[in-house]
């Protein structure tokens, strides 16, 4: 189980639904299948790599003013504003302005114009997200009692179960508004490989990329379909964009890697003006995915994770009782000298040359077992189109020269302040 039971978690709503804190197996195991299933879909992917492209090629934009403006780059701004678009787009077609929004509240005379036919609230959903986020560890760490009688504590819980309606209810508009444009769509017309249209056709006359989802044989209903969906944005929203945020830490500190990750692209694609990125070629990455892993090594996103046990169980000379949890970590451990010579040194060839000597629970940023992360193949594929569209498009320093990148935490390791000189390469670099 991810957790030891608690009455708050099903207040929420995620005790026996959803994936994350669901410890109903059967409902756990279908709803995970269904969510790989479709992120891992091919159509999903290059869709997926499509889109973030697009929000790439617009950031840049943005980018390429500040620059002539002489303006600096915030980097983890940048990078949340990215998973914002790209998660929303592939999770329900919807188009949110983040990065026009970002741009515009810069102190530059120059505005961009909102995205036409943009999700009038999709900035106010991605909110309620990170407040549902925060909403989890508040629902485990306080006991019911105190949640409703204690105050200033009883106003919080009334903010977050609001709040759990507030985005239950949006989701259940987007699901029936869906079926309904899907049923006005004849069956030989394509529909869009968004999460949401994945998950409502699968299993039916619909489905077309006959995803099978081992010997499960019916259609999701609205209520899994809507839990699924929330979990996309509560596990793959911020995880993705701070991976991302620490990544540009250390590549603008390390200019021979940011060089050498520009090298393999001009090797894999044979050109770094524009190259046509397709997810088959991304596996040739090796370089760029081995710095991705030593960024994450050092500092992983989620660095604390939880188990507890089903049953009485002995371990390491520690009796675990049944239902107790026991945390992960996963930064502790992927810093150990023990396990990694010169820890604290960023060095993506351990990744590179010498991954055999990588011990399997050691480095754990993803996870390990049943419970590990679902959404890990299509972060990757998030991040390396990032990074392979800016070392090709961009040199990069960053304005204070420190050791280690600032960060705070809430429920996850947060970058900040990743502020970057940016200048547009020149041909001959
Ligand atoms: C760089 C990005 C990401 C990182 C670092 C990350 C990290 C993690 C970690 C450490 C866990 C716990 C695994 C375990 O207990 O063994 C996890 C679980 C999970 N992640 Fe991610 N994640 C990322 C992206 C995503 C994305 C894009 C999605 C959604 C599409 C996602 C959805 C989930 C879900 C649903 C779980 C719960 C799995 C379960 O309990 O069965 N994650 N993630």
């Amino acid at each position: 189980m991810r957790n030891s039971y608690s009455e708050g978690v099903d207040e929420l709503g995620l005790g026996t639904k959803g994936i994350v804190l669901n410890r109903d197996i059967k409902s756990w195991s279908i709803n995970r299948k269904f969510m790989i299933s479709c992120i891992s879909s091919p159509s999903f992917l290059r869709e997926s790599v499509k889109g973030s492209i697009k929000v790439i090629n617009e950031i840049f934009e943005c980018w390429k003013i500040m620059e002539r403006e002489g303006m600096q780059v915030d980097f983890s701004e940048w990078t949340d504003a990215f998973a914002a678009s790209v998660v929303t787009m592939a999770a329900t077609g919807e188009e949110i302005p983040s990065v026009s929004n970002l741009f515009n509240s810069l102190n530059i005379k120059e505005k961009k114009p909102q995205t036409q036919g943009s999700w009038k609230d999709g900035a106010k959903f991605l909110e309620a997200i990170f407040t549902y986020n925060e909403s989890m560890a508040f629902m485990m760490l306080f006991p019911t009692f105190i949640r409703r009688n204690f105050p200033g504590i009883k106003a919080l819980n009334k903010k977050y179960l609001d709040n759990r309606d507030w985005i239950n209810d949006k989701l259940e508009k987007m699901i029936v508004e869906r079926r309904k444009e899907i049923e006005r769509t004849p069956l030989n017309q394509p529909l869009d490989p968004t999460i949401l249209t994945l998950l409502i056709t699968t299993n039916t006359e619909r489905d077309l990329e006959k995803i099978s989802v081992s010997n499960f044989d019916r259609s999701l209903n609205d209520e899994e379909i809507s839990s699924i969906v929330r979990e996309v944005f509560t596990g793959g929203l911020d995880t993705t964009a701070n991976s991302l945020g620490f990544i540009g830490f250390y590549i603008a500190q390390h200019r021979d890697v940011y060089l050498r990750m520009r090298e393999e692209v001009l090797n894999v694609y044979g050109t770094i003006d524009n190259p046509d990125l397709t997810i088959e070629s991304y596996g040739k990455l090796k370089y760029i995915e081995a710095v991705i892993n030593e960024s994450i090594r050092i500092f992983p996103t989620i660095s604390l994770m939880s188990r507890a046990a089903t049953e009485d169980v002995e371990f390491d000379g520690f009796k675990i009782k049944a239902d107790t949890a026991v945390l992960s970590d996963f930064k502790a451990l992927s810093n150990n000298p023990k396990y990694f010579k010169d820890p604290e040194e960023f060095n993506p060839d351990r990744f590179f040359n010498d991954k055999e000597s990588i011990g399997k629970f050691t480095y754990i940023p993803f996870g390990n077992g049943v419970r590990m992360c679902p959404g890990r193949g299509w972060a990757m594929v998030q991040m390396k189109t990032f990074l392979i569209r800016l070392v090709c498009a961009f040199d990069v320093e960053l304005v204070n020269e420190a050791a280690d990148p600032k960060y705070f935490y809430a429920t996850a390791n947060r970058p900040v302040d990743i502020k970057l000189n940016i200048r547009t390469r020149q041909n001959h670099s």
